[in-house]
């Protein structure tokens, strides 16, 4: 039976989609079945999905996974069908549709809230924290929780989003948070994870991967996410890393260079 987790703010730009694509790949990663529930209307899970799709040459290891969009009711109905063909069910539910939230949240294990450090952007997640309250009358296991991403690298606006949501009654904070990065969305731009990514700034690659699995581990119990061996193979020409310059510089056609050594990751 599959373990199904909704992800859900009513804020836009929270990091609702970029959360569950990469919660999928990395439990196809793991060699899991995994079917992504685009039940936004605006259908960004499906658009990176079909992105990743046309990606011009595999990545090493790219991982498979079935995407489907779903709304309203037809998500709890579609969910019941499927649950038992499916390692996994991940539900990408936009913020304003209720309807699928509520449909969502009634079959769902767990229910994850990802917030902005703003103070602004924790509003609606007690009208999310009502609905949980709704939904354990039928659904009393429910686990929801909230994560920080995009946290500042300093300052004090983690601590102080941090202490509201934990605040939220009915919500669990996850204790770990996910920082503001480029490799999110350099990552989602070119139709991959962050565990399928590198650039120039490996650190920061490094640090997204650590962040995500720490999040997956809370999520899932899995020691580590892992992406498929084959090292130092460039992202970008898919050529070994020995075609480039001492640095894993590879230079194309227009001139820009990418630092492209994509190496097997245990993290
Ligand atoms: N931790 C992060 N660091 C930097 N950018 C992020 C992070 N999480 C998400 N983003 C970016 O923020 C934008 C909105 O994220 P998205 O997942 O589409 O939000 P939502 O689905 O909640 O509307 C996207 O461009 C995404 O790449
Ligand atoms: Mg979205």
């Amino acid at each position: 039976m599959a373990r199904i987790i909704c992800i859900t703010n009513q804020k836009g730009g929270v990091g609702k989609t970029t959360l569950a694509v990469n919660l999928t790949i990395g439990l196809a990663l793991e060699g899991l079945d995994v079917l992504l529930i685009d039940g936004d209307e605006q259908g960004t899970a499906t658009a990176f999905t079909e992105l990743r799709a046309n990606y011009d040459k595999d990545p090493p290891g790219k991982a498979r996974y079935t995407v489907v969009s779903l709304h309203g009711a037809a998500i709890r109905s579609q969910v019941r069908m499927l649950a038992s063909k499916y390692d996994h069910i991940v539900i990408d539910v936009g913020g304003r549709d209720s309807g699928s939230l509520r449909a969502a949240l009634t079959v769902s294990n767990v229910l994850l809230v990802p917030c902005a450090p703003r103070s602004f952007d924790l509003w609606g997640v007690d009208q999310t924290a009502d609905l949980v309250l709704e939904a354990r009358e039928t659904n009393e296991k429910l686990q929801a929780l909230a994560i920080l991403n995009g946290a500042d690298a300093q300052g004090k606006d983690n601590s102080e989003a941090k202490a509201a949501l934990a605040d939220v009654a009915g919500l669990t904070l996850v204790p770990c948070h996910i920082g503001r990065r480029k490799a999110w969305p350099n990552a989602a731009a070119i139709g991959l994870s962050v565990l399928e990514y590198w650039d120039g700034n490996r650190e920061g690659c490094i640090k997204a991967r650590e962040e995500l699995a720490c999040l997956f581990k809370f999520l899932y119990g899995l020691p580590v996410l892992q992406i498929a061996e084959q090292p130092h193979t460039c992202i970008h020409c898919h050529q070994p890393a020995r075609e480039h310059d001492s640095n894993g510089m590879c230079m194309t056609p227009d001139g820009k260079t990418f630092y492209t050594e994509l190496t097997k990751g245990r993290l």
